[in-house]
């Protein structure tokens, strides 16, 4: 059965990125979360999308630039009633371990290459104790293969936004044991085979009615949506079918 990760939680219905996003989708039934990490300038691991807070919350300027607990004072939930932190990933697995549900680490290291982010999320994922339950996925490829190398009971999964040739091949090359593909670079046939290799295929971003039935219908590892409760609903209906 094809699992339901909640993309940035459950951001269809709550602000992207919260603990009441996260929370939403584990209330709803969702199998997983994927969320964001970004780095404060005093180094606090934060779950935040873009490089800047201008977008999701009340301030403006780089993630970067904040000491964490200026940061912790802007409110991520602007559209919302209530205020909202920005979570720091250590309240986001203290939370994790209330739950069962899995968690897809996307690390945001790619136009801003923070220094010691693989390290520091390695070491809070190993002091949770929360090995099996963690996804490490970058585009920045070079970053997953070195969480590999000092975690290798971590799973990691490259994000691709494009088409690859045979990506069983180079994930296994890196020793990643998922792929996160963008859902319209991938075949069915690309999927199967994906997986057929022993590689689980997780695409992102799956929005769409006939985009997540195409999965169902294949047994795709998972998908990543905004929506998990249409999901869940549409899985329901798949698997009951006659
Ligand atoms: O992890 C899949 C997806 O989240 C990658 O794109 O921009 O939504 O982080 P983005
Ligand atoms: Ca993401």
């Amino acid at each position: 059965m094809t699992q339901i990760f909640a993309h940035r939680g459950y951001s269809a219905s709550f602000a992207e990125n919260t603990m009441g996003s996260f929370v939403g989708a584990g209330k709803a039934g969702a199998d997983g979360l994927e969320l964001d990490v970004q780095l404060t300038k005093d180094g606090e691991l934060v779950v935040i999308h873009d490089e800047k807070v201008d977008r999701t919350t009340s301030g403006t300027g780089f993630v970067k630039d904040f000491l964490y607990k200026e940061l912790r004072k802007l409110n991520a939930n602007k559209k919302g009633l209530k205020k909202e932190p920005i979570p720091a990933l250590a309240e986001v697995f203290e939370w994790l371990k209330t739950n069962k549900l899995m968690c897809n680490i996307e690390l945001k290291n790619g136009l801003i290459p923070y220094e010691g982010m693989e390290d520091k999320v390695i070491q809070l994922v190993q002091k949770h104790g929360l090995m099996d339950r963690i996804i490490i996925s970058s585009f920045n490829h070079y970053s997953i293969v070195y969480c590999y190398r000092i975690a290798p009971e971590i799973e990691t999964a490259p994000l691709f936004i494009e088409g690859i040739y045979m990506p069983w091949i180079y994930s296994q090359s890196i020793k990643a044991k998922g792929i996160h593909p963008k859902h319209s670079a991938v075949s069915d046939k690309i999927i199967k085979n994906t997986m057929e290799n022993g590689i689980a295929v997780r695409p992102y971003t799956v929005n769409k009615d006939e985009d997540m039935l195409r999965l169902f219908n294949i047994n795709c590892t998972a998908l990543i949506t905004d929506d998990p409760v249409k999901a869940l609903r549409l899985r329901k209906q798949f698997e009951k079918r006659p």
